[in-house]
């Protein structure tokens, strides 16, 4: 029977940069979840019988809402509910579902690579019928609903078991709990070189996979164990836990750094991978050098051609705006289109479903084509098996001749976490007061040729986001970027990004860091980092 439930809007249900993110405890209010939820359905044009595809990331509180979502969906009319065995679905593999089975959207429970677990973070995010997350357009209408919501529908009788594989009924509803990782194995299949990668293995080339306790463990355990033979204990960190074992599931310098000194040590592994939370991003790591996202892009664009999916070439490359320019060098080689977007990647998905690019990537450790519409860490570590099975060179020799080839941009982004959301706002408002005044300005050797604040106008639907981040652009092309984050939970979270490109070889091999010196300074000095924020250092660096 379908009982209707009285409830009460909550203010602050806007959904930020990937969903709705906030704290297990704020997500536990009575029914937080539950409005949010039945906002996205009001929010949608749902004639009846819909199929929709339920799974997340097997973070903490992840099985109550799931089982709240079932009893929703069958409250709201949808015909049918794809949902992962337990829950479990990583964000690549839900798009891939949506896609697969022509469901009308999906719904992601995952808060990413913030950590988890009782006071951990929790997040519900919209996917549409592309298998994307929902684009603004959508997310605005949910906000709308979530205002004025005054009643839930849902199923009254519990929901099924979703540990047992199978179809049962919820009313009219069919539930089909299906294996998280066969339809997502069967693709990557499609696309890869399996025997050239099983050869690379097998000729005794070292992997290690770090899932961190999140959902790409049994993902990582059937592609790269079970299926192209590398050895049981190349995945590390392999059964996905509710509070990722107490870790950070972020694939970063900091909270992969097992994973690095690994690869760092003379007898390590030839290559190492991390993910995150929920499978979307990837760090590549090989021996001796770790592999910065923005060039990870380049070099997959560079080199796609070599796997068996892309083998006809790509169609272009889109990067968010703050990611390195390292895949402009390669799109203007090869004569392929380059797209710059805000930050996010539900605004690659109208430029990836029109085909004007195949390979997207943001500085986040975020790579994927149009094989899904979500970033895809598994994917991107395959697609750099296949083509280290093809090159058969290193890590190390491959990124040499990649910046030999194609100049080398040096990149670092520096995050200033948890800090006071007035001072942030205030900096940001400080730098676009100043803008229109810091054209021709000069910083020790650095002379402002422009400066803005993004706004990018989608080249399919002409939709328009403005404020998406204050760029200071040199002369020379050397670049610092502020913005705040969109996901953070606490506080803001300030994001610094510096970039500067070297055509000169002899000077590819500098650290990032001393690359990067002058500009490091002049970001404190113009966004007055330390005068606003009392920081002196950055939380992150990556
Ligand atoms: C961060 C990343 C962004 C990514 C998003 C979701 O967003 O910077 O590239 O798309 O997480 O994974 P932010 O916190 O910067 O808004
Ligand atoms: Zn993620």
């Amino acid at each position: 029977m379908i009982e209707t439930i009285a409830t009460t809007p909550y203010d602050d249900q806007k959904p930020g940069t990937s969903g709705l993110r906030k704290k297990v405890p704020h997500f536990q209010q009575p029914n937080y979840a539950a409005n949010f939820i039945q906002s996205i359905f009001d929010a949608l044009p749902l004639d009846g019988g819909e199929t929709l595809v339920i799974g997340g990331d097997g973070r903490f509180y992840n099985r109550e809402v799931i089982l709240m979502a079932i009893r929703m969906a069958a409250g709201n009319g949808y015909g049918r509910v794809v949902v992962g065995q337990n829950g479990i679905l990583s964000t690549p593999a839900a798009s891939n579902l949506i896609r697969k089975r022509g469901a009308s959207g999906g719904i992601i429970l995952s808060a990413s690579h913030n950590p988890g677990g009782p006071n951990g973070d929790f997040g519900i995010k919209y996917n549409a019928a592309n298998g994307g997350p929902a684009p603004e357009r959508i997310t605005e209408k949910i906000y709308e609903a979530s205002k004025s919501i005054s009643r839930y529908r849902v199923w009254t009788s519990t929901a099924p078991d979703i540990s047992k594989l199978g179809e049962t009924k919820l009313g009219d509803m069919v539930v089909e709990v299906v294996d998280p990782v066969a339809d997502y194995a069967a693709l990557m299949e499609t696309l890869f070189d399996f025997q050239k990668i099983r050869d690379l293995i097998a000729s005794g080339f070292g992997i290690r996979f770090d899932a961190m306790h999140a959902v790409t463990g049994p993902y990582a355990t059937e592609i790269l164990v079970n299926r192209l033979g590398a050895s049981p204990d190349s995945v590390v960190n392999a059964v996905p836990m509710e509070d990722f074992g107490g870790g950070h599931p972020d694939p970063n310098a900091v909270h992969a750094k097992d994973l690095i000194d690994a690869l760092m040590a003379a007898n390590g592994p030839d290559f190492g991978a991390a993910s995150d939370g929920d499978g979307d991003r990837n760090l590549i790591v090989g021996k001796g050098i770790v592999v910065s996202p923005s060039d990870s892009l380049a070099v997959l664009a560079a080199n796609a051609h070599l796997a068996p999916g892309y083998a006809r070439g790509i169609a272009g490359v889109a990067r968010s705006m703050p990611t390195s320019q390292a895949a402009d060098r390669v799109a203007e080689k090869r004569g392929i289109g380059i797209y710059e977007t805000p930050t996010g990647w539900k605004f690659f998905g109208n430029l990836l479903d029109a085909g004007k690019v195949t390979i997207c990537g943001e500085e986040s450790a975020g790579t994927g084509s149009d094989h899904v519409r979500e970033k895809d860490g598994v994917w991107a570590v395959l697609l750099w098996l296949n083509i280290l099975a093809e090159r058969r060179e290193s890590v190390q020799a491959i990124m040499e001749s990649h910046w030999a080839e194609f100049g080398r941009n040096f990149y670092q982004r520096h995050d200033y976490e948890e800090i006071d959301s007035k001072a942030a706002n205030g900096l940001m408002e400080s730098l676009r007061d100043r803008l229109a005044s810091m054209a021709g300005q000069r910083f020790g050797t650095l002379v402002v040729s422009e400066a803005d604040d993004f706004s990018y106008k989608d080249p399919i639907d002409g939709s328009v986001a403005t404020s998406q981040g204050v760029r200071i652009v040199f002369s020379g092309g050397s670049r610092i970027v502020y913005r705040l984050s969109g996901t953070g939970t606490k506080g803001a979270t300030l994001r610094v990004y510096i970039e500067r490109f070297e055509a000169d070889p002899a000077k590819h091999a500098l650290a990032p860091k001393e690359a990067l010196n002058e500009l490091i300074d002049t970001a404190d000095v113009i966004g007055e980092i330390r005068k606003r924020t009392g920081r002196t250092e950055p939380d992150v660096i990556t």
